[in-house]
């Protein structure tokens, strides 16, 4: 009994510092931007937008943006480019899932900057970003 409340005070502080809602993800960022860029002026899902979609001339000579797995719009369940296997909705309306957990969000953002950009995003991109997919209903 002591020991399983051992693991549970160890492991509730962990659920929570991870449950966080899509509008405190987005929050997360203004900060790190601000960092980045004294100048920073705000999120816009439009530039978002245009990042979503852009193609990227990628070094292997394959056109890759953030469309080619998770589809034309965050709200369609997307395929992923080279395994084939499904990946559920962006969009928080579609999938409750999504930007409600920071460090999942990170991962996710550095693997797939890399797989497309060859490099990581900026606080700035990776907010635009979370605004469009959030604007989009
Ligand atoms: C090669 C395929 C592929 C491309 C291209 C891709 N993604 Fe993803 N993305 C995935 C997979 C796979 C997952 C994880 C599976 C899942 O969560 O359903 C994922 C999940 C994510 C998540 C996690 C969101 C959450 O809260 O769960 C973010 C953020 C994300 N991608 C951002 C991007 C961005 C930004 C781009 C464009 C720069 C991009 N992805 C391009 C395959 C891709």
């Amino acid at each position: 009994m002591r020991r399983a409340l051992a693991i549970l005070t160890f492991l509730l502080p962990i659920g929570i510092a991870q449950a966080a809602s899509p509008a405190e993800i987005l929050e997360s960022h203004t900060a790190q931007a601000k960092q980045e860029n004294p100048a920073f002026k705000g999120f816009s899902a439009a530039t978002g937008d245009r990042f979503y979609h852009a193609a990227v001339k990628h070094s292997s000579g394959k056109q890759l943006s953030c469309a080619t797995c998770h589809t034309d719009s965050p709200r369609n369940a997307g395929k992923h480019e080279r395994t084939s296997k499904e990946i559920l909705p962006l969009s928080p309306t579609a999938n409750k899932q999504r930007f409600s957990d920071s460090a999942n969000v990170e991962k996710w953002f550095k693997r797939n900057c890399q797989d497309v950009l060859e490099r990581a995003c900026t606080a700035q991109e990776k907010g635009d970003f979370i605004a469009y997919v959030l604007s989009v209903q």
